[in-house]
């Protein structure tokens, strides 16, 4: 029965969702400061008291006698997704896709609905765009099925009976639909909960998937309240700069996979195509001729890719030098700049720095330091770095080279790749030996050993 209470003012945290009956600065259930927004909420109803004995009361059991349940997974057509779902997509499970505007969340999960119509009923909610804005997507890809059914409805109550006569939904977006059990508006921390909880009820009473596209914030998380993400079975980010044509997709949580997977896409005026020629994306032609660039094999799930880093150092025109950095950290740029200044005396201090990690993905593993000291260097001695020559390895302060994590797998990488040396840790030479013969392995323990296997030496260099 529906509330008969005239709804209250009550001020949620959109971190946490914490409720408080008045504005606090900092919010008392996740300690972060101005996060508390006002909501209108309809007051629950009391709850009728349950009877002394309950007449069916739920029983535990021995765990032997749990029956095994098969997670049925269908392929959406697309290589990349599959992957990053960790296998193909999970019957009756919810998926989160979030990402920044414009970046191709619609444009993929239509694919994605257009190749499961051809064997399920699929219903795509559009409450952000018109039924006949979905079309012209689908017209653009080429995409044509009379199994996806499309509506333009943000009200979910009204959506319910569509929704439950489909085998897959999509939910484009979960900031846009509003449930009528609260008077809140559509996108606020009440209103994004409550949906994807009604949500999560439907899909695991009636076993429908379902994919919710999700806003990101300026710092880019998700949109609404961390409770959206603990509902999910998984939720992945989609990104990539504007500029570029290559959209990673990952995995920050996954019920049924790992998390470590990334799926590389370009963006086409047929829609997203999966890519699987790494080094188109990840090289450039000018490696091997250019000073300042190094590559490296970098890990992400079960795959290692091959990326190249590239240097730019300018003089400085006016007092401050500048350090600025695409796809790797800054303050590692800034520490290992000032690795390379004290322990092989090359010289940063009136040169303005520039690096870049190719094809927009962002390398945040430690193996990629001792690469960027390398593009660094190359770049200040304006040497080239030999264009089959590979680098990993992580670097301390004293200008030590520490051992890395899946050495074997990225050495192999660069031997399936064409890479004839590898310039890799000591102490990940143990694991690497078998390598010997298919591709000369250069262990080194110090940055300067790198520098003078990588013969980066010069007049402006002169203690490597
Ligand atoms: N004709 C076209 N040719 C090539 N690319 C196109 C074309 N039309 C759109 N795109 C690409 O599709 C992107 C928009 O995709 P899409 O609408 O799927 O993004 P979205 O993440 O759903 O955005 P929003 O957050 O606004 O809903 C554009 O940024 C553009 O790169
Ligand atoms: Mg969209």
């Amino acid at each position: 029965m529906p509330s008969t209470k005239a709804p209250v003012s009550r001020f949620v945290c959109s971190e946490c969702g914490y409720s408080a009956p008045k504005w606090l600065g900092k919010c008392p259930g996740c300690g972060s400061f101005n996060t508390m927004q006002e909501e209108l909420v309809k007051p629950e109803e009391p709850r009728k008291s349950r009877p002394a004995v309950s007449a069916a009361p739920s029983r535990a059991r021995p765990l032997s006698q749990i029956g095994y349940e098969k997670f049925e997974r269908v392929s959406s057509g697309i290589e990349e997704f599959d992957t990053v779902l960790g296998g193909g997509i999970v019957r009756g499970s919810l998926v989160l896709l979030g990402g920044d505007p414009g970046i191709g969340k619609s444009t993929l999960l239509t694919q994605v609905s257009a190749h499961l119509a051809r064997t399920h009923r699929v219903l795509y909610l559009s409450a952000e765009e018109s039924c006949a804005q979905v079309k012209m997507r689908c017209d653009r890809l080429e995409l044509n099925s009379d199994n996806l059914y499309l509506l333009n409805e943000t009200c979910l109550e009204d959506a319910e009976s569509a929704m439950t006569e489909a085998e897959f939904v999509v939910v484009d977006s979960v900031q846009a639909v509003y449930t009528e059990a609260l008077s809140s508006a559509a996108g606020s921390v009440g209103q994004v909960r409550e949906c994807a909880s009604r949500l999560m009820r439907i899909a695991k009473s009636r076993g429908i998937t379902f994919f919710l596209i999700g806003h990101v914030t300026k710092e880019g998380a998700l949109a609404g309240p961390k409770v959206l993400e603990h509902i999910m079975d998984t939720v992945l980010y989609f990104e990539g700069r504007q500029e570029e044509n290559v959209k990673l997709l990952r995995a920050v949580k996954n019920r049924f996979g790992s998390v470590q997977e990334v799926g590389v896409f370009e963006m086409t005026e047929a829609g997203l195509k999966s890519v699987t020629d790494y080094s188109e994306i990840f090289l450039s032609d000018s490696r091997g001729s250019a000073a300042g660039s190094a590559v490296t094999p970098s890990e992400s799930g079960n795959r290692c890719m091959n990326v190249e880093i590239q240097t730019l150092i300018a003089k400085t025109a006016y007092g401050l030098p500048r350090r600025m950095s695409l796809g790797i950290d800054y303050n590692k740029l800034v520490v290992l700049i000032a690795v390379l200044e004290k322990r092989c005396g090359i010289p940063f201090y009136s040169s303005d720095v520039y690096i870049n990690a190719m094809g927009g993905i962002k390398l945040a593993e430690p193996s990629v330091d001792l690469a960027v000291c390398a593009a660094l260097a190359s770049a200040a001695s304006d040497i080239p770095v030999d264009k089959y020559t590979a680098v990993f390895g992580e670097v301390g302060l004293t200008g030590e080279v520490r051992p890395v994590s899946c050495a074997e797998k990225r050495v192999n990488e660069c031997v399936k790749t064409g890479f004839r040396r590898v310039v890799l840790p000591a102490k990940n030479m143990k694991t690497c030996e078998k390598f010997k013969g298919k591709i000369e392995l250069v262990p080194v323990s110090y940055v300067n050993q790198m520098i003078q296997a990588l013969s980066l030496r010069s007049p402006f260099n002169p203690q490597a």
